[in-house]
């Protein structure tokens, strides 16, 4: 299966996204993790990209496009992947169309997470990961069940993502109703739109995508 995952900065994407990887088998492939990455290793798209990401704005199509499709042709992606923060504008979801139809696969089903603003700031606020392993954690909705110590890796030392400060979540915000909230009525027009309430627990979250995926598959 091919997924996408929809919805604002903060609505969990990249939570459900790895519940959905031990659920389903899948891979997450998540662009603003790439980039990231891509930023820390000093690369030319890195370069590039930082000081857009700093400012909340959208990395242009052609680099997220091409760092997506390199990793979709990785052997580990064979078994199906969920696309975590891509794609964000009409542009990329034509160019996903296009990748998708060269491989011969269709799009299984674009998954919309629906919360309100007010959910999405605290949500970002709260946020913090574990620096060895990635896993993400939050304040008050999820902290380490030891504290101070990973559940997944048991590390001990904990980052903030740099963009999480509230003058660039405003332009995070903005960036995502103009070029991303459209996609919505993109993926309704070809029948894969699912909504999903993201409003209530994580748990109760996962839950109820992996009925619609199972649906959907
Ligand atoms: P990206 O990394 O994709 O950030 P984002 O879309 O802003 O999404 P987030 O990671 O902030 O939120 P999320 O929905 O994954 O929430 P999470 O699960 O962490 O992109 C960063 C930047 O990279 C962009 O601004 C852009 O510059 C660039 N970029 C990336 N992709 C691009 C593309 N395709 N094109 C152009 N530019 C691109 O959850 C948030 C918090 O809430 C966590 O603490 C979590 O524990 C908690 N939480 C989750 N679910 C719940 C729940 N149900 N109840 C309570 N708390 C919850
Ligand atoms: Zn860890």
């Amino acid at each position: 299966p091919v997924l996408i995952l929809l919805g604002p900065p903060g609505a969990g994407k990249g939570t459900q996204a790895r519940k959905l990887e031990q659920a389903f088998g899948l891979v997450q492939l998540s662009t603003g993790d790439m980039l990231r990455a891509a930023v820390a290793e000093g690369t030319e798209a890195g370069r590039e990209a930082a000081a857009v990401m700093a400012a909340g704005g959208l990395v242009s199509d052609g680099i997220v496009t091409a760092i997506l499709a390199e990793r979709l042709d990785a052997p580990d992606c064979a078994q199906g992947v969920i696309l975590d923060g891509f794609p964000r504008t009409r542009a990329q979801a034509e160019a996903l169309d296009a990748l998708l139809a060269a491989r011969e696969q269709r799009l299984t089903a674009a998954l919309s997470l629906e919360v309100d603003d007010a959910a999405m700031v605290d949500r970002i606020a709260g946020r913090f990961a574990c620096a060895a392993c990635g896993e993400g954690y939050h304040d008050t909705a999820k902290r380490p069940r030891r504290e101070g110590l990973c559940d997944r890796c048991e590390g001990t030392e904990f980052t903030r993502r740099a963009d999480d400060r509230a003058e660039t979540v405003s332009a995070r915000l903005a960036a995502y109703r103009r070029e991303t909230a459209p996609l919505a009525a993109y993926y309704a027009a070809q029948g894969a739109l699912r909504r999903v309430d993201a409003m209530n627990s994580i748990d109760t979250v996962a839950a109820e995508l992996a009925a619609v995926v199972t649906r959907a598959t």
